[in-house]
């Protein structure tokens, strides 16, 4: 086999690299733009590591034409980005903010100049304050609210936009945001992280039907960071009945809807005593189940879980922060135990081969559904040498080791079409503030300036072919 690890591709599979509205953007007054419920969360003491807040972030905003041209110096193929809702439609419901599309027109316009596809993400956390006043995602009228501001993001970026993600990773959107509260808006009540789900799923149909009336021609796809989750023993009855109980509520609450058209039976059971799930109305499973072009996947580590034995917090080692609620709603007697490390600087495990076998198993249930790794990278506590450089070998051996690690879901027969980096620049990462750094491309937060890391160039001569 050859060493080169690009040529473990096929030439038309994409190579990209993924960012999102609140992390990057900044200027979260100006053009128009009205307050999200990440802009009212970071405001709010104590909910963000050092009290950070994205009002500025990269100032993406407005260094545009400056990041468009490291995409460029890359060799990106295309780029993944989020649109703000509040800043294309300020309060989430009536006419769009012109300022705000003229933004996302240039980003498109930019990128498309420069040969570099725009892969648009619709929702990625930056709900409109006004709508979760009204009842955030619990409530079922958010669902139609986002329908009809992706048909109406379709219509004016669709000529330009072929590829459309609907949601991105509603797993954290519903139980970070609405169970164990470390996410905005911060809310700590399992039975409405359940109906956030359920309306997480139908905005996804109602929005996917909209873009395909709108843009028939388009490709539609769903972000979803699906865990690979295994038991601490596996020779355990009860540690493998704890990982089919997570496998549930995690991952297919969101693959029954929207693949299979239906709630599993054994989520519907295992939650019964916290929602009666009254919020499914008829017809919502089949108006969810929206036909995809391609299922995008987060991938980043996993996790171990065996039942709770009642001692300590059995959360603790999920990986997802200290809490003041379990994201793991009507689950809060299984434990997460630490996997093995090396870990990253998030606490997360590396291990490359639960990449694959997640990319295996989804090829197994949907033979006929085209994959992509919509987010794949590492935080690590970077460090500017004397020779003013991030010497960052270790997300450059992460990353080496994961698009390996597609290779072989590929090999195995998965339909891989793409790999997108998380992420193209170090940005807000949500409560954990600037503290941790997934760029491959430096954010000096002082200055604005940036700067590419080791993994920046080898990222870009993998794409070039020319690294190993
Ligand atoms: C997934 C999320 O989509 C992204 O916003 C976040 O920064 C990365 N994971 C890293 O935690």
């Amino acid at each position: 086999m050859s060493t080169n690890l690009r040529d473990r591709f096929p030439d038309d599979f994409i190579w990209g690299s993924a960012t999102a509205s609140y992390q990057i953007e900044g200027a979260a007054k100006e053009g128009g733009r009205g307050p999200s419920i990440w802009d009212t969360f970071s405001h709010t003491p104590g909910k963000t590591l050092n009290g950070d807040t994205g009002d500025v972030a990269c100032d993406h905003y407005h260094r545009l034409n400056e990041d468009l041209g490291h995409i460029a110096d890359l060799g990106l193929d295309a780029y993944r980005f989020s649109i703000a809702w509040p800043r294309v439609q300020p309060s989430g419901i009536g006419p769009l903010n012109q300022e705000g599309v003229d933004f996302y027109e240039r980003l498109v316009d930019g990128l498309l100049e420069r040969g570099v596809q725009p892969v648009a993400t619709l929702y990625h956390w930056d709900l409109p304050q006004e709508l979760e006043d009204a009842g955030g995602w619990p409530a079922r009228d958010t669902a139609y609210r986002f329908a009809e501001y992706a048909e109406h993001m379709a219509r004016v970026l669709g000529d330009r936009v072929h590829t459309w993600t609907t949601l991105n990773e509603p797993w954290c959107s519903a139980y970070l945001g609405y169970a164990s509260g470390v996410h905005a808006p911060g809310r700590t009540e399992p039975a409405s992280a359940l109906a956030a789900v359920h309306h997480l799923n139908l905005a996804h149909g109602l929005a996917g039907r909209a873009i395909r009336a709108e843009l028939p021609g388009a490709r539609l796809s769903v972000t979803l960071n699906l865990h690979v989750v295994r038991p601490v023993d596996p020779g355990s009855e009860s540690d493998v009945e704890a990982v089919r109980r997570i496998d549930a509520i995690a991952n297919r609450a969101f693959l029954g809807p929207q693949l299979d058209a239906a709630y599993p039976q054994d989520l519907l059971d295992d939650t019964a005593h916290v929602t009666d799930w009254s919020f499914v109305h008829d017809g919502d499973t089949d108006m969810a189940c929206v036909p995809l072009d391609i299922l995008g996947v987060n991938y980043y580590s996993t996790k171990q879980v065996r039942l709770w034995d009642g001692s300590g917090d059995p959360s603790a080692n999920d990986g997802h922060g200290n809490a003041a609620g379990s994201p793991w709603v009507a689950a809060d007697d299984i434990e997460f135990v630490r996997p093995p490390g090396p870990y990253t600087a998030m606490g997360w495990d590396i291990d490359p081969s639960g990449m694959t076998e997640l990319l295996l198993r989804l090829h197994r249930e949907y033979p006929e559904l085209p994959l992509m790794i919509t987010e794949n990278g590492a935080a690590f506590d970077d460090v500017v040498s004397d020779d003013g450089a991030v010497h960052d070998a270790r997300r450059v051996d992460y990353v080496r080791d994961h698009i390996a690690a597609v290779a072989d879901a590929r090999d195995a027969g998965a339909d891989m079409r793409g790999y997108f980096l998380w992420s193209l620049m170090d940005n807000f990462e949500w409560s954990y503030g600037y503290d941790r750094r997934f760029g491959i491309i430096r954010v000096n937060y002082e200055t604005g300036e940036r700067m590419w890391k080791d993994s920046a160039y080898w990222y870009r001569d993998l794409i070039a072919g020319r690294a190993t």
